[in-house]
């Protein structure tokens, strides 16, 4: 790790523009070709004759990477040293003469491959903050699914699959399998500055430039790498995409950096000869800024994936699959398991920026109760605070005292409450100014500092502001007991809302530090304030058309205009300023392409400084991890023996050990509804998988039609919260009535499936298992379905196909299985027809969304859902049971009391039918008090009669037009074992 003692470290450079942009001509790379040490003959015939953005400047050794000197096998792998060859390429910067190559076989299905300095001083992620295995106990070189292979000169290497060592392979460094040409530059100032010999492709190792390029079949499925809104969906673009890893705090762009770090990607390759697919998953385990490129230079067969990081070293996890389900569990297996959730989470939430008061919060909760749509938890943003600070609430407008009763009430009808918690803290503007969290965390010394030592000052919404450095030992407590101390003053929280954690600033580096503090304004204008008011009109609005809503759809013709995608350029990049020797913490060379330009942009400093030297720049996409930790712990301790909740905007690999996601400020536009499924399932990867979007939009105007269906959509993701800007037009969900109709229809599908949900969410935290799944997940060798992002299956058995555009009342889907599968209805139970690979068309009214329910599957429902999830859990249960061609089906449900920490007593039921007869069995000691009321059996093909429960004869009734036999009424206790036969 390195330790920058702060007297290396400079003020930070108040920038005013974006770096220069260097544009330089192309090069006839014949010095570099002629240069080539005997063993790189072959590079240089592949590679062609041309260096595509180099420039004439600089040293003629070149970018040849490195040979490898010594290489020890143990059992477990290998440590290999390398030493660079030639003098140096300076491609970015110093390079880093002698590294080593450990690579270990840590599991049968997970192969280590780490890459770091010699000397040990580049930045790696400690290990209380990102823990993963340290010490790998068994040696599983021989069981292995995976084989590091290298060649000595120049060092490169590549997996393969034991199993299939002839197989292109998983991930292949080899210059000689690379594209004849370099992989195309990103944009005109994509360039190399100072050597004219650095292919594009070489092996680069430096203090502030690593780079690393690996081959791809051309055909291949790229899914991950985030977070991102991709214009191509959830599949990645293989020619286009540049995915910068800044964490960045910015209103969901598209193919631009947003606010969470994920260098994993998760690769699905399709045998078309054999109709077979496989998957791997590869992580680089890096909190560096960086760019990752997917490339397929026009000529040539292949694609590239290359990765370009400022700083840290190469630290890949290669996982085997070979299911694309199997790679996402061993990502979880090496950074740790989702945090269970409390049932209660599952819920519907309501939030808003501009509730203005707690009369007007309160009004949310009457209002939907008189409109009798679920509330479970009832939100409040920032407009809570006292002088917008954390940890207060206003006295005139949210007083403490009738907070903690609002909160109390809510909490009689089994609702909860969350409030905003922001990254920044508040200065006091003067002597007289108390502010308890602040003078506190001065005294405690747990703030992030300028490289002189001196408190570093940001500006956020309260005005100017200082930030908790997570790497302190005190910060833990002084955060616990500012939250503790929140809501012993009346803010009885059931769970807390983490925004502003990239972390966030608004101004240019330490800015406040010789600033007049009592200036607590913002440097722009709010929106909803005078001069920002939200005037557009909602994405289908046209005013000619009567009605309250506007809407075109719901009154008529679709009139609108819509984007497929909206897309946001990326600014000019630039190559930064890069004079000095060594580490630059304020400009690296490399610009990585981070959609604000500088790092420092809208964020903290890169050289502000934590306690032990560790700068931000090293550490910037850590920090929304650490706060979601100590969060999570301090919950714990405030709530003991209760799971904490907690969403979360920032997040970096193992955040979902600690927290939900929401995916950020989105647009109230049907574009963002669609982006809204590839993002949950992007998270699914990230093992964040609870995870959902802003319903009906944040920024701008929503309207009826648009929130109607994504109020619908919304109810089959994980996290479902109707979350809305200040100043834009109301968006609850009792607004319109068409709205109204469809969240209480949407909603009542959700609460019966809860302990579906709640099973998968206990496998998820058990085994890494996604439980919200892309189509292909279920279905890997049917290549129709690796790019759909307009459906998605809830676990293995529940298929959603939405509304995605307005003034539709038809959608088609797939339904797969290539015809050997039989999807039936959730509402009407009638079987959907069959199809080979093609897509069916569905009557989708407003107001309704397309639910099927896959054969072979088992679901344990609750019969009758209420208005709150507790009220809901204390109704019976019933059984939806749905045979396959062969008359069999399977499924589980987890049960326990849904919420403590950790998980108490639990009970597994296993249900199993197959030749007219259904078991059901439980395991474990939790004690399930409500009965199973009604047994719905579906794919009953023939008339069926002798109904018996446990030997004795029972009432059915049967269904010969959807093939359903109903037991209603049976009243089984769920603690016994149960069959139950028809003949
Ligand atoms: C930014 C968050 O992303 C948004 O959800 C929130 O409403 C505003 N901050 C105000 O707190």
């Amino acid at each position: 790790m390195r330790h920058d003692s702060p007297t290396h470290l400079t003020m930070p450079k108040l920038l005013g523009a974006l770096g220069l942009t260097i544009l330089v001509s192309l090069t006839l790379a014949k010095d570099f070709l002629g240069s080539l040490p005997p063993q790189a003959t072959d590079l240089s015939l592949s590679v062609g004759s041309i260096i595509e953005n180099a420039t004439q400047e600089g040293n003629s050794s070149g970018c040849q990477g490195y040979n490898l000197q010594t290489l020890q096998e143990d059992e477990a792998g290998l440590t290999a040293k390398l030493s660079l060859v030639g003098e140096s390429c300076q491609a970015f910067g110093e390079d880093i003469v002698n590294l080593t190559v450990r690579v270990t076989y840590e599991t049968a299905t997970r192969l280590h491959v780490n890459i770091f300095d010699t000397s040990d001083e580049q930045y790696t992620i400690p290990q209380s903050v990102v823990q993963r295995p340290q010490q790998i106990k068994d040696a599983y070189r021989q069981s292995s699914d995976l084989v590091f292979n290298y060649e000595s000169s120049p060092f490169s290497f590549w997996i393969t699959r034991k199993a299939h060592p002839d197989a292109t392979p998983l991930f292949d460094t080899r210059l000689k399998s690379m594209p004849p040409t370099p992989i195309p530059a990103v944009d005109s100032s994509d360039t190399y500055k100072n050597t004219t010999s650095l292919n594009n492709l070489s092996f680069v190792f430096e203090k502030q430039y690593l780079q690393l390029t690996s081959a791809l079949p051309k055909d291949t499925n790229i899914y991950g790498l985030g977070e991102a809104v991709a214009s191509s969906g959830f599949r990645r673009n293989l020619t286009s995409t540049v995915q910068a890893m800044w964490a960045r705090d910015v209103a969901d762009p598209v193919d631009e950096n947003a606010y969470g770090s994920h260098p994993i990607y998760l690769e699905h390759r399709f045998d078309s000869a054999t109709q077979t697919s496989q998957s791997h998953g590869v992580f680089l385990l890096s909190a560096a800024g960086g760019d990752i490129l997917l490339r397929t230079p026009p000529s040539g067969n292949i694609s590239v994936i290359q990765y370009r990081m400022i700083g840290g070293v190469l630290d890949f996890y290669f996982f085997s699959g070979p299911s694309p389900k199997a790679v996402i569990e061993q990502y979880g297996e090496l950074i740790g398991m989702p945090t269970w959730q409390p049932i209660w989470g599952f819920g519907f939430h309501l939030c808003r920026w501009g509730y203005q008061n707690i009369a007007e919060t309160r009004e949310q909760v009457t209002s939907m109760r008189a409109a009798n749509i679920p509330l479970e938890v009832m939100w409040n943003d920032i407009d809570l605070y006292h002088a917008v600070r954390d940890f207060t609430s206003d006295p005139v407008s949210f007083p403490g005292e009738e907070m903690r009763q609002f909160i109390r009430d809510l909490a009689s009808s089994n609702q909860h409450y969350i409030p905003i918690v922001d990254a920044a803290i508040p200065k006091q503007v003067n002597a007289s100014d108390l502010y308890d969290p602040y003078t506190k965390g001065v005294a405690k010394d747990v703030f992030i500092k300028n490289p002189d030592g001196t408190e570093y000052v940001g500006q956020v919404w309260p005005g100017y502001t200082v930030f908790p450095d997570w790497f302190q030992n005190n910060t833990q407590d002084w955060w616990t007991e500012a939250l503790r101390n929140w809501s012993q003053a009346g803010i009885e929280f059931s769970g807390i809302w983490l925004d502003m954690n990239e972390a966030s600033s608004f101004c240019d580096g330490s800015c406040g530090t010789d600033a007049d503090i009592s200036n607590t304004s913002v440097p722009f204008i709010l929106p909803g304030e005078p001069g920002n008011f939200v005037t557009d009109y909602p994405e289908c609005y046209n005013s000619t058309v009567s009605g309250p809503s506007g809407n075109i759809t719901v009154n008529g013709t679709l009139t609108c205009h819509l984007d497929t995608a909206v897309s946001v350029s990326l600014n000019k990049r630039g190559l930064g300023a890069g004079k000095q020797e060594g580490v630059d913490l304020n400009t690296p060379q490399y610009a990585i392409h981070n959609g604000f330009g500088r790092l420092s942009n809208h964020a903290l400093a890169t050289n502000a400084t934590h306690v032990d030297g560790q700068v931000e720049l090293d550490t910037h996409n850590l920090w929304g991890l650490m706060e979601e930790k100590a969060t999570h712990l301090a919950l714990k301790s405030i709530q003991p023996g209760k799971r904490p909740f907690l969403i979360s905007r920032s997040t970096f690999p193992s955040s979902g050990r600690w927290t939900g996601h929401w995916l950020g400020d989105n647009f109230s536009l049907w574009a963002y509804l669609r982006h809204s499924i590839s993002g949950v399932l992007q998270f699914q990867i990230f093992q964040i998988p609870f995870v959902g979007a802003d319903t009906c939009g944040f920024v701008g105007n929503t309207d009826e039609e648009l929130c109607n269906r994504w109020m619908q959509l919304s109810a089959f993701t994980p996290f479902y919260r109707n979350h809305n800007i200040k100043g834009a037009i109301p968006q609850e969900p009792y607004r319109w009535d068409s709205v109204a109709d469809a969240s209480r229809k949407a909603i009542a599908v959700r609460y019966a499936l809860l302990p579906y949900w709640y099973t998968l969410f206990a496998l998820s935290s058990t085994s890494g298992t996604p439980p919200v799944r892309a189509l292909f997940f279920e279905f890997p060798d049917e290549p129709e379905l690796f790019d759909v992002d307009s459906q998605f299956l809830v676990g293995s058995d529940i298929l959603v196909t939405p509304v995605l555009y307005p003034n539709s009342t038809t959608v088609q889907g797939y339904f797969p299985g290539h015809g050997n599968v039989t999807w039936r209805d959730w509402y009407t139970h009638e079987a959907a027809k069959p199809t080979s690979g093609q897509k069916l068309e569905l009557q989708a009214p407003l107001s309704h969304i397309n639910v099927d329910v896959r054969d072979g599957s088992a679901i344990l429902l609750h019969a009758e859902p209420a208005y709150t999830i507790e009220e809901t859990r204390q109704g019976p249960y019933s059984l939806l049971v749905s045979l396959d061609f062969a008359g069999k089906a399977q499924g589980n449900a987890y049960i326990d009391d849904g919420i403590s920490n950790p998980p108490g007593p639990s009970r597994t039921l296993t249900f199993t039918a197959s030749q007219n007869q259904l078991v059901i069995n439980g395991n474990g000691s939790f004690s399930i008090q409500q009965r199973l009321q009604d047994i719905f059996i579906l794919g009953v093909t023939q008339v069926a009669s002798n109904f018996k429960l446990n030997g004795q004869a029972h009432n059915a009734t049967y269904d010969a037009t959807v093939q359903k036999l109903s037991f209603s009424n049976v009243n089984v206790d769920l603690n016994g074992d149960l069959t139950m036969t028809w003949a």
